[in-house]
């Protein structure tokens, strides 16, 4: 028997089953083929091909920039990387928000062109028409609520949402109509570890928290801030696993160093 058919690929149902039988699940993002495959192979199971892309990848500040055609260029690297784990791509600002025809219009280039297996809106209510079409054209939809990063101009900040309890109660109401609707699950961004707590306890499809606390389904970081690739954003729930950006600087150092010495190549390194 080979050593891939031994591996249980991740699919919606199995992240169905996690939340029943009490297994937390583990989502991290990325955005190109190399590292995907060392995450999907460390036993992640769900890769993120996040709208985060603008930010790591391209240095914008907020993640508005990034184009439909750029995502489908990521997600295409990923799946190609990727042997177990689901991968869920991020519909880019400006590629569902329009109308419902373009948001499923969107959702299935990213399936055709770049093989992904589910897409990820952020929004409840206002855009339960283009998550219903989106699901009806047989593409699961991840749902995202709490800090919503597409809407950063509306908020003005990207300081803990739903403190307040008519905020709480609105994301609530969303979540249990995004379950509904048809989402495989959902994400919580930011907010208190008591409503992380209570969404999860309500809905019965997977919650996935970044800044959500420890009682949600799930956790999910950006891959590039949990290894410390990024240094200038810390907010209180990124736990940093690496310091890769001092370890690179190290080993350019390094090799500048070398060349400039005459130390590479040496004899062994050459025909
Ligand atoms: O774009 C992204 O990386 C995300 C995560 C922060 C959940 O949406």
């Amino acid at each position: 028997m080979s050593i891939q058919s031994k591996v249980r690929k991740i699919t919606t149902q199995v992240l169905a089953t996690m939340k029943k039988n009490n297994e937390k699940i583990t989502m991290l993002t990325s955005y190109d083929y190399s590292l995907a495959k060392i995450v999907d192979n460390a036993g992640v199971d769900v890769i993120l091909v996040g709208d985060s892309a603008a930010n790591v990848m391209s240095g914008y500040e907020t993640t508005l920039p990034v184009t439909l055609n750029q995502m489908i260029y990521h997600s295409n690297a990923v799946v190609r990387a990727t042997k177990r784990a689901l991968v869920v791509t991020d519909l880019p600002f400006g590629s569902y928000q329009g109308n419902s025809k373009e948001a499923v219009t969107s959702a299935i280039r990213l399936m055709k062109e770049a093989g992904t297996h589910a897409v990820k809106l952020e929004g409840g209510n206002e855009i339960s028409e283009s998550i219903l079409r989106i699901i009806s054209a047989g593409i699961p939809v991840m749902g995202h609520l709490g800090l919503t990063p597409q809407s950063i101009h509306k908020f003005g900040t990207y300081k803990v949402r739903a403190k307040q309890k008519q905020e709480a109660e609105k994301l609530l109401q969303d979540a249990m109509l995004l379950e509904q609707l048809g989402c495989f699950a959902l994400v919580v961004e930011k907010i208190p570890a008591d409503l992380g707590k209570q969404v999860a306890q309500t809905l019965k499809i997977p919650v996935i928290g970044i800044g959500a606390g420890a009682d949600v389904d799930g956790q999910v970081l950006v891959l590039h801030d949990m290894l410390g690739i990024t240094q200038e954003f810390s907010p209180r729930f990124l736990r940093r696993y690496h310091n890769l950006d001092t370890e690179i600087h190290k080993a350019v150092q390094n090799y500048v160093s070398d060349v400039r010495t005459k130390n590479f190549p040496n004899q062994k390194e050459q025909y």
